[in-house]
């Protein structure tokens, strides 16, 4: 097989890059582990940028995202019993759009399937071969059989346990990590959310924030230990320590249901130095995780699927390959900001096991900063709602 970029991946990322380049006329062929119905049943991002959502309709993507996605203009963050709203839309005239994570993805999928685009499922054992030459290669197998394929470049947009990092040698990769001392608990279920727009809380008891995917379909995450499994949370547990974690008016009015999805992710930032080596580019969570906290990961994949999709495009249109050596510094410099920004959202917003009261306080003056400075809200509000590419 024989294709000019071949994307390891088909989440959101590998899926975006393949239509944008397919749309340009850019062969791409994508390599998925698993089968699309998995892909699809992942619960996972529920917050889009503006600029993310631009890139959807640019992809030609978008349609059913503007139909049914929600536009939120401002968002809450809470602290004990206070609650403020911060109103990103009269701040900066910036909105975002409230459409989940596996939405995207099936649109994503459906965009592909219209032009026909080759996405290859299930396959196993994908090894990366003479990435530092000009002839890089991908073998892999599929029901059994092996295969390989040609191509001149290599997209890594699988995922932080992908191939395509460690594909880099260790010598040339400079890695940064923080691991926080705590998971987030996910749940979904088919009530009305509390609120019209998300509640981000900051309780002695943890951190909770409510979501939505639509007016029948909330998201609510609480902060828990690491240790805790799922099998230690019935509902009637994740409701009753939810609304002890949420402002008494909020708490009064949360409607609560049977749970039809409930997850632990842990807190992670790391990031991976450079994005390209030789024929290979990371793109999303393959080079970087933020904690979920200011609802960047599926965002930063975007971002850097928009630098890296203008560079193939220079390249391939006009031989310019200016785009794709830039590629690595252009896409780090933004990823650096909204590792700032998340980690900074879960250090104020968390409760830490090892804190002391100097550390609560600080905290405190954090939001209560927020709360009262205009300038404050301004700079949040540019950094939540998604910084220019
Ligand atoms: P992924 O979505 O991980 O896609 C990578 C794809 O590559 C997968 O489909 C995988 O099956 C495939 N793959 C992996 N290895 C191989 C291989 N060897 N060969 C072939 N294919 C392979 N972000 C938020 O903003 N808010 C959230 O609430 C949030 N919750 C999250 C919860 C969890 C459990 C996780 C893991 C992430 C969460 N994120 C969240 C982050 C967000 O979902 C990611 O940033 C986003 O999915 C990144 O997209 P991606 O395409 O780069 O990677
Ligand atoms: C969601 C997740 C987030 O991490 C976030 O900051 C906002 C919303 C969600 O899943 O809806």
């Amino acid at each position: 097989m024989k294709t000019q970029v071949a994307i390891i991946g088909g989440g959101p990322s590998g899926l975006l890059l393949s239509q944008l380049l397919n749309r340009s006329g850019i062969a791409t062929v994508v390599l998925e582990r698993k089968s699309r119905d998995y892909v699809l049943s992942r619960i996972r991002a529920g917050v889009l940028e503006w600029g993310t959502v631009e890139m959807l309709r640019e992809a030609g993507a978008g349609a059913r995202m503007d139909a049914e996605g929600a536009v939120h203009g401002g968002c809450y963050l809470a602290s004990e019993g206070a609650m403020f709203r911060l109103d990103f839309n009269a701040l900066l005239g910036r909105n975002v759009m409230v459409y989940g994570q596996t939405e995207v993805t099936k649109d994503l999928y459906a965009a592909q399937d219209a032009i026909g685009a080759t996405i290859l499922h299930e396959v196993d054992d994908v090894a990366l071969h003479d990435l530092a030459t000009a002839t890089p290669r991908v073998s892999f197998t599929q029901n059994g059989q092996s295969h390989e394929l040609t191509c001149d470049f290599v997209a890594g947009c699988d995922g932080f346990h992908g191939v395509s990092r460690p594909s880099i040698p260790a010598e040339v990769r400079h890695e940064f990590e923080k691991v926080y001392p705590f998971g987030w608990l996910g749940v979904l279920s088919r009530t009305p959310p509390v609120r019209h727009e998300l509640i981000y809380a900051a309780h002695a008891r943890g951190f909770a924030l409510c979501s939505m995917r639509n007016p029948m379909l909330s998201r609510y995450y609480i902060q828990v230990p690491l240790t805790d499994r799922v099998e230690d949370w019935s509902d009637a547990r994740f409701w009753d320590e939810l609304k002890a974690r949420l402002p008494a008016e909020v708490a009064a009015d949360l409607v609560t249901g049977p749970s039809i999805e409930k997850s632990i992710a842990p807190l992670r930032s790391f990031v991976t130095e450079p994005m390209r080596w030789g024929a290979l580019f990371l793109c999303g969570d393959a080079a970087h995780i933020v904690p979920p906290t200011g609802a960047k990961g599926l965002n930063l994949a975007v971002s850097d699927i928009h630098y890296l999709s203008e560079g193939l495009i220079q390249f391939y249109a006009q031989g310019d390959p200016a785009g794709i050596d830039a590629y690595s510094e252009r896409a780090l410099a933004r990823i650096w900001q909204a590792m700032r920004f998340s980690w900074s959202l879960t250090t104020m917003m968390h409760r830490f096991p090892d804190s002391s009261d100097y550390d609560r306080r600080m905290q405190d003056a954090d939001l209560a900063g927020l709360m009262r400075s205009e300038a404050a809200q301004r700079v949040w509000a540019e950094n939540y709602t998604g910084l220019p590419y």
